[in-house]
């Protein structure tokens, strides 16, 4: 581990929101695994994000939906053991979380527990709103996301672009309010025009971390395997 990751102060949410404030981008990035982990901490990324994207990348699943807490727990606790200083946002895969607030606490407790993670992140607005507000009352910090969400993006007509009408941007948009209001320290936006981006970015006080969301969000999330050009399935379009 090099000399940065050791002595460097940890990543707070509170240092997250003066970037925001200060106009400093927040720098996200995917691992999956512990040399992964070490790589990112070195390279001086402030989030680290175990995604369930690891159910494409690592584990050779055509989508994110078949991915279990089981598998997702081990390469989170993988890459829990090579950070020190970044903060660590644990992927809440599909069908664990979204049928109850009770569900949402009992799968985001064992992300902390178990596998040491600060935030989890969930998908979608609509009932998904309630169950960030569950977890935030529960004391347990969340990241939301929405724009093309890959959890449900069969519902969505595939991994395709998302608010590009005045109506489906209002709807981004909305979603991504509640999500505030409901507690998110954070908001992932994927795959949403650069423009409602901007709003969004305006609009709200927590960061806005964008993927194929254009160039003005607080910050940026690269998949790990993107980055290095090792993964050749299957991307959105925007
Ligand atoms: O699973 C993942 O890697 C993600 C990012 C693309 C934001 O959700």
């Amino acid at each position: 581990m090099s000399a940065h990751a050791t002595t460097a102060k940890r990543v707070t949410l509170a240092a997250l929101a003066a970037k925001k404030d200060a106009g400093e981008p927040i720098v996200m990035v995917t691992a999956y695994d512990h040399p992964g982990a070490q790589i990112v901490e070195a390279a001086g990324v402030d989030v680290v994000l175990v995604g369930d994207s690891a159910a494409m990348t690592v584990l050779g699943y055509e989508s994110t939906v078949p991915v279990t807490i089981d598998e997702m727990l081990m390469l989170t606790r993988a890459v829990r053991r090579g950070l020190t200083r970044p903060l660590l946002v644990g992927d809440l895969p599909f069908g664990s979380y979204e049928a109850s607030d009770e569900l949402a606490i009992a799968t985001a407790q064992r992300f902390v527990k178990e596998a040491g993670c600060d935030l989890v992140k969930i998908e979608r607005g609509g009932t998904t709103v309630d169950r960030a507000r569950a977890l935030v009352q529960a004391g347990i910090p969340v990241v939301g996301h929405v724009g093309l969400t890959p959890q449900t993006a069969t519902a969505l007509g595939g991994y395709r672009a998302q608010g590009r009408t005045a109506d489906a941007a209002l709807a981004v948009i909305d979603d991504a309010v509640a999500l505030q209001e409901a507690g998110c320290s954070m908001l992932v936006v994927e795959a949403i025009p650069s423009e409602v981006t901007e709003v969004l970015v305006s609009r709200l006080d927590i960061p806005v971390i964008g993927i194929g969301a254009g160039a003005d969000a607080d910050g940026q999330v690269l998949v790990f395997h993107d980055l290095l050009g090792l993964y050749d399935g299957e991307r959105p379009s925007s």
